[in-house]
This record gives C-alpha cells, structure tokens and sequence, in this order.
C-alpha cells in the first residue's frame, strides 16, 4: 500500500503517524513545501478534552506535546477600563513550530518519508502514483482545488481582519482586550504557549482596517499601530510578526472552508483543506488531528467503505463545531454590538457566545464567577429566569413565558373548556407570561375551523373566564396574541393537514397580492384599501374586546406568513401602490393596524410584536430588514419584540438547531435597544438562563417544552434549587416530596 500525503501541517503529520505504527510495511510519503521547521503563526491551544483523545491516540505523541505545555485556567476580559476573569477553562498552549518538530521527529521515527521544500502543482500525476492521496494542504487545499468538481467546495469570507502576531508578554490568562478607536473596535486574542512567547491575535471589521489605512500598511506599520493602540497592556514588550510566507501579507480574512464530500475515488481530504473553524474557538489543529484519528482508524478496518465512513463520522463532528465557530465569529464581527451592554453582561456574553457553554457549565468551571454575574443581574444570588421583568406597568413575576400555540379546538372562534384547561394548568405551572394562540379578529380570519376568535361578544365573555381563574389562581399574567390568517387561511385542523386548504366548506381568501402560500392553497384576493382599513378596523374591535376580557398583554402576530407578515415579506407582497415595494412601503399596513390598537389599549398595559425576522428563503426578509422592522414598530410604541422566524414560504431553508433563532433575538435587542423574547428550541433551564444573563433577550418562550410539561417552570426551579418560587398552595405537599426527591438523587450521584 503506497499513502502519498500532500501537506506536512500537524493533520498530514499526525496521519503518517498513526497509520504507520499500524502499518509499519505501508509506504507513507509527505510532500511539504516549506523547510521542516519553516512555519507561519506562534501558538496554538488544546483543550484537556482533546488532550484525552490524543494520549489514547499516541502515548508517545501525547507525552512529547504535554512536556512542552503552558497551562492556564484563567479567562481574562479587559473591557472600558474593567478587567473580568473566569477561572476553570482548562486549555494548554504550545507553539506551533514545536508541535511540528514533534510531529515530525516522531513521524520519523516511524518511517514515514518527509518530502520538504517539494511543492505538488500536478495533483494528478501524484494519485496516479499512489494507492490513496490525502489532501492535508491546509486552507488554501491545491488538492480540494484539483477535484472542485467532486468535492463541491464552499468558500464563505469572514468581515473581519487579523493578524498573528507574537509578543515577549508573559500571560498568566487567555487574554481578550478590547479597544475602541475613532474608527471601530479592535479585539486581541492572546495566551501564552511557552515561558517566553504569547500569541497576540489582533482582529478588527474590515472598515475598520481600511479607515485606519492598514491596507497599505507594510509589517513594520502594524506592528508599530498595534503597539501604540495596546501599549498600556504590554508593559513595555514589542510584538513582533511572523508573515515571511504569506508575501508581507499580513492582515488575512478568515475563510470558513466546507466541503460537500471529503473523498472520492482514492482522494481524501483532512484538516483545514476539508473544513476550517474560526480561531476564536481555538480549534483548527484539534479538528486536523483528530480527523488524522478517524481516517487512521477508518482505514485500519481495510473495509472497501473506509473513507465513506471516516467522512460520515467527521462530518457530524465538524459540523457542530463549525456551528459554534459560526456564533462565535459573529460575535466578534459585531463587537460594536456587545459593547453597548455592561462590562458584566459584555464578559459573560462573551464566553457563552458559541452557544456551547452555558449557565451551569460556567458554574462548573468558575462558581463565584457565576454568582456574581447573578448578584449583578438580579440584585441577589438568583438564576436569572427568576429575575422579575416590568413592561410599562405590567409586572411579571419571572422570565419564562408559554409561548402561543394554536389548539384547533375552538368552537366558531368560542375558547372552550379545553382552553380553560390548557391555559389554566399553564398558568399554575409557574411561567411568569401565559399567551393565548393565535385568536382571529374576523371569521374569515382564521387559519382553521378550530381557531379561537375575538369577533362575536360571546368570545369576549368565554375569554375572560379564561383570563379571571389565571389571575385569581396564579401570578401569572396573560397576552392576548390577535392575528389575521392571510393567505394561509381557510386550512385544516393542524393534525389533519397542516396549512392544507380545507376538503369542503372553504372561504374567500385575502392577502396583499393575489399569490398562494403553496400551489395547493387558495388564491388570495388582493385586498382594497377598504377592505383594508375594514380589517384594521378588526383589529381594534378586538383589541377593546381583550380590554373587556381584562387581557394584561396585547400582541400583534406579524410573523410566519399569516396577513401582515404576508404585507412584510417580499415574497408575498408585490402590490405596486404605497403599501409595496420598500420595506417602508411593506411596513406601512402592520404599522398603521399597530398604530390603531396602540390608541385604545391602555397606556400602562404593554403591547408586543411577533416576526419572523428572516424569511430563510434568498431575497426574503434577512436579520438586518428584522432590525429595520423592529425600530419601526418601536416607534410606533412596541415594548417588546417577539422574534420568531420563518413560516412565510414553503421553500424556506431554515437551520434548526438548539436556540437557533435567538441570535435575531440577540441583535434586535442590541442593535434597536428593544426588549425581546427568544424562542425556538430552547428546551432547558441552562440555556435560559444563558440568554438571559447574555442580554440575548429579556423574556424567553417555550413552545412544545411547555406541551410536555405544563409545570416546566416549577420543575426547574426545584431542579435548581430555587426554593421561593410559588407553588399553588394547593400542591405544597408536591413540591415538598419533589425537592427531596432531587436532593436525594443529587446526594446519590457521583
Ligand atoms: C490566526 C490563527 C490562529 C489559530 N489558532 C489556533 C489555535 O489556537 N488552536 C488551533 O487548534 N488551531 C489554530 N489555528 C488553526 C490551525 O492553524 C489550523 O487549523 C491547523 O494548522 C490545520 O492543520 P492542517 O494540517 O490541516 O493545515 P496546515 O497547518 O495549514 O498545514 C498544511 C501544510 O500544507 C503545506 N502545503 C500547502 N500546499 C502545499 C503544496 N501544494 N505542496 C506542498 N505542501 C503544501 C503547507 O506548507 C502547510 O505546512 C489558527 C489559525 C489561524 C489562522
Ligand atoms: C402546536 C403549535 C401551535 C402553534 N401556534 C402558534 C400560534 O398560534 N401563534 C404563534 O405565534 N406561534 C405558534 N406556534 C409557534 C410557537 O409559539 C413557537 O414559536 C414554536 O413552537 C417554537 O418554539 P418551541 O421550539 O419552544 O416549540 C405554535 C407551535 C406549536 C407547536
């Protein structure tokens, strides 16, 4: 078996030497194009997990790189003059030059062929030679490049710039320090990886680059610019740069690399050629050698499927982390975004950014650091989603909110027992916020037969039923969510066809312009601006019918493709008069049904806003329209944006993931400075609890979480320890065994 590596990074490396000590008859050739310890950058840092994966790997390997550590605990933020440490991250630096002169001696040792100064042009002639060719190449893969046309690339450039500098400070933390200038902020990233050096990462957006004239900047221009922005933190140390290779070249973007396939035929891609993570994760090397792992151990099988399978195995793996390398690269492209919030809140969205580390895990590593990011938020030591929340007068007595959910049990729009029920037992459950579903300001209004309406007086009277045992049996407050179906209207029960139109009995439809939801949906009738202002008439009509009903909360649905997301969106709107075309012209129609139910809802009761803050689908709504969109109905007196996403066309691509609408959530609030709810698959305290203490959003709503378990809130408030919360006086004896049922198998568990 002949192995022909293209690249001697530490992915090429570790693979001849994990392959070779199995196979210690295969020939295993590597072809580098720089001398052997001729490399760009400083350090690099593992985490002690990816450690554990080495030593089973390689003891020897292990044994070489952990000899050659620095270690720290310590993450150290220097923020508008504060500095905010949080202990117990666990990583290790070592420079990268030393890991190659690791890697390489040891990849010697075995008898894997080093090839160096030898630069591959003709990919081709190469796999012809050899049984299998690995395309270790790094970032800018000749080999990913040779094969375009099976691998199907994808190359996504970053906003920012940055540059790898070293520096003689000695770090005793991974330092981040943030600095704003005239014209924008500059971050470091920077940690020590031997007794004399410390890498020294300096990242900023690229107009912030260009207005500074880095451009045209030679090395000696930065160093001497970065010296003087951070002098006070270097104590007197120089930086010093390391580009030689890279032309003088020293500001780069960061490319996020992927790839569709990691192999075909006898072709294979690892590390940085297959796929590449942000540095902010620190993560690039781990990724390269553990793929080295996988691929070794795939092809030790010597099935006819190895490659297949080492792709299969990777992929999932990369992905997630590429996933959290995505958050994480926003957030330090949106710097100016964060530096809004309060040092304490800057901190800890910082280290909770990739959505990976959350509330409890930071407890685990640093618990006094977590109870003062509490004692700060909430005045006292409480987490977070216990933290009272006011809107104008209203009072709510915690963060988590029961999000609206349709039911498809109502009768001609009347709430019925079931709702009385379902809303009953939720409000008992402890959510601080309880929202009704979607209820319909018009019969024809509605999505389904089965949607409740506030049309006909006798749903003023079944509603307030509804609304008195919520406030006479719980704290909890209740949002009337009002909403106009649109061309999604007229469909069936949600567990008989969702947004299929109905078998028999349908209604007229309306939207702004006459295009269906879906081929199978009705055609909507444009609306005139009489039957316009006839529904927005409607929607004031219902607005005092919730006054009646004694609702604390008014919501306008704006979102998922009912009638006023459908006038947001440009994917349903192409009317030509003043209520299309720009987004102004798309807002108008929400803007002036807002407007209109603003003016009789009472001032000192709130009103909200629910959106869909991207349409998923190219050319639709985007995050930056959602920003747009919420300052409009700010102005117009929105206390609270509700941000959804979605739901406005069936070609919608959407990315589901844990949380994964809360980033619109995140840049709402702090680009508009407007309260916002996150929601989407946030299923857990922890995560609650780290958006909150984020300032990724004010109030947070679950959906299904609260179809499983009515009593979610109370449930984690004892799994927390969080003993003033109010149960029904009813159930005391409940929460009584609960919590010694938890204390006991806490006490059980190691
Ligand atoms: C600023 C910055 C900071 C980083 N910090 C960290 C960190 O802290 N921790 C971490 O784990 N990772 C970090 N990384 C990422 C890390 O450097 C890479 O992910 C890692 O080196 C990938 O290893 P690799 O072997 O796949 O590629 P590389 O290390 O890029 O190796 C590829 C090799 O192929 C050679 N080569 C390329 N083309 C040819 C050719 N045609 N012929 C012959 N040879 C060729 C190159 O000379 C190179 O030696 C950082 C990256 C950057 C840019
Ligand atoms: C059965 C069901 C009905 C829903 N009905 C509504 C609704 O009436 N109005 C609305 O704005 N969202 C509605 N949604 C969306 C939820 O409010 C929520 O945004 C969504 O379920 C994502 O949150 P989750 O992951 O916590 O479930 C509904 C969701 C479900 C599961």
């Amino acid at each position: 078996m002949r192995i022909t590596c293209v690249g001697g990074g530490p992915a090429g490396l570790y693979f001849g030497i994990l392959i070779k000590r199995r196979f210690p008859g295969w020939e295993v050739e590597i072809f580098e194009r720089n001398r052997p310890l001729d490399t760009f950058g400083w350090g690099v840092v593992f985490s002690d997990a990816t450690l554990e994966n080495l030593r089973a790997a390689d003891e020897p390997t292990h044994r070489a790189i952990t000899e050659a550590f620095a270690h720290w605990d310590d993450i150290e933020i220097h923020i508008a003059n504060r500095t905010i440490v949080s202990g117990g991250h666990g990583f290790s630096g070592i420079s990268r030059r030393h890991l190659l002169e690791i890697l390489q001696h040891r990849a010697a040792t075995l008898g894997v062929e080093l090839r160096f100064e030898s630069e591959i042009d003709d990919v081709e002639t190469l796999r012809a030679r050899c049984h299998l060719l690995i395309g270790a190449d790094g970032i800018n893969s000749r080999v990913r490049a040779a094969y375009a046309a099976e691998f199907h690339p994808a190359l996504e450039r970053g906003r920012c710039r940055f540059v790898w500098l070293g520096t003689t400070l000695p770090l005793d933390a991974f330092t981040f320090i943030f600095e704003r200038t005239e014209h924008g902020w500059f971050t470091v990233h920077a940690y020590r990886f031997d007794q004399q050096l410390s890498t020294f990462i300096v990242e900023c957006r690229e107009e912030t680059w260009l207005a500074h004239g880095l451009n045209s900047a030679g090395t000696l221009d930065t160093l001497e610019f970065c010296e003087r922005l951070f002098g006070p933190y270097l104590r007197g140390h120089r930086l010093m740069a390391n580009s030689a290779h890279l032309g003088g070249r020293d500001w780069l973007n960061f490319t996020r690399v992927g790839n569709e396939r990691w192999w075909f035929d006898n072709v294979v891609l690892v590390g940085d050629a297959a796929h590449t993570a942000h540095f902010s994760v620190g993560s690039g090397t781990k990724l390269a050698m553990e793929d080295a792992i996988a691929l070794a151990d795939a092809l030790a099988d010597r099935t006819h499927d190895a490659l297949e399978r080492y792709e299969a195995l990777r992929k999932v793996e990369v992905l997630r982390l590429q996933n959290a390398a995505r958050n994480s690269t926003e957030w330090f492209e949106n710097v100016a975004r964060y530096a809004t919030l309060p040092p304490e809140q800057f901190a800890y969205s910082l280290l909770t950014r990739s959505q990976r580390i959350g509330h409890e895990n930071l407890r685990l590593r640093d618990g006094a650091y977590v109870e003062g990011v509490e004692r700060w938020f909430g005045g006292r030591i409480v987490p977070p989603m216990f933290v009272p929340f006011a809107l104008r007068e209203l009072r709510l007595a915690n963060r988590i909110v029961v999000s609206p959910m349709d039911m498809y049990s109502a009768v001609d729009g009347t709430p019925q027992d079931f709702h009385l029920v379902h809303l009953g037992t939720r409000a008992l459950g402890g959510a601080g916020l309880i929202f009704t579903e979607m209820t319909c300001v018009t019969r024809d209004g509605r999505i389904s037969p089965g949607c409740t309406g506030m049309y006909l007086p006798e749903h003023a009277i079944a509603w307030q039923r509804i609304v008195d045992f919520v406030h006479a049996y719980s704290p909890a407050k209740i949002c009337l969510q009002l909403g106009h179906s649109g061309p999604k209207g007229s469909t069936k029960l949600m567990w008989e066809g969702m947004d299929e139109p109905l078998d028999e009995g349908n209604w007229p439809i309306v939207g702004p312009s006459a295009i269906p939801y879906s081929p199978v949906n009705q055609v909507p009738s444009e609306l005139t601006l009489a039957a316009m202002d006839e529904i927005r008439d409607a929607f004031v009509r219902a607005a005092r019918m919730g006054i009646e009903a004694g609702f604390d909360m008014l919501e306008l649905h704006c979102a998922h493709g009912y009638l006023l997301s459908s006038f947001i969106t440009p994917l349903r709107n192409h009317r030509d008069d003043e209520y299309g075309g720009s987004l102004a012209n798309r807002l108008r129609y929400p803007l002036e049904v807002f407007s209109a139910m603003r003016a009789v809802w009472p001032a000192q009761r709130p009103m909200s806003v629910r959106i869909s803050a991207t349409d998923w689908v190219d050319g639709g709504i985007s995050g930056d329209d959602s920003v747009e969109i919420a300052r409009a109905f700010k102005a117009a007196g929105a206390d609270l944006i509700d941000v959804s996403t979605g739901q406005t066309s069936p070609d919608a691509q959407p990315v589901y993931g844990r949380m994964f609408q809360t980033p619109y959530a995140d840049k709402i609030r702090n680009e508009v400075g407007i309260a916002t709810m996150a929601v989407g698959n946030i299923t857990d305290a922890d995560q609650v609890n780290a958006i909150l203490a984020g300032g990724r959003a004010d109030l947070v709503a679950l959906g299904r979480p609260h179809l499983a378990d009515p009593f979610w809130t109370l449930h984690a408030a004892a799994q927390l320890g969080y003993d003033p919360i109010a149960w029904p006086v009813q159930y005391a004896a409940g929460k009584d065994q609960l919590e010694r049922l938890i204390a006991r198998a806490k006490a059980a568990s190691p």
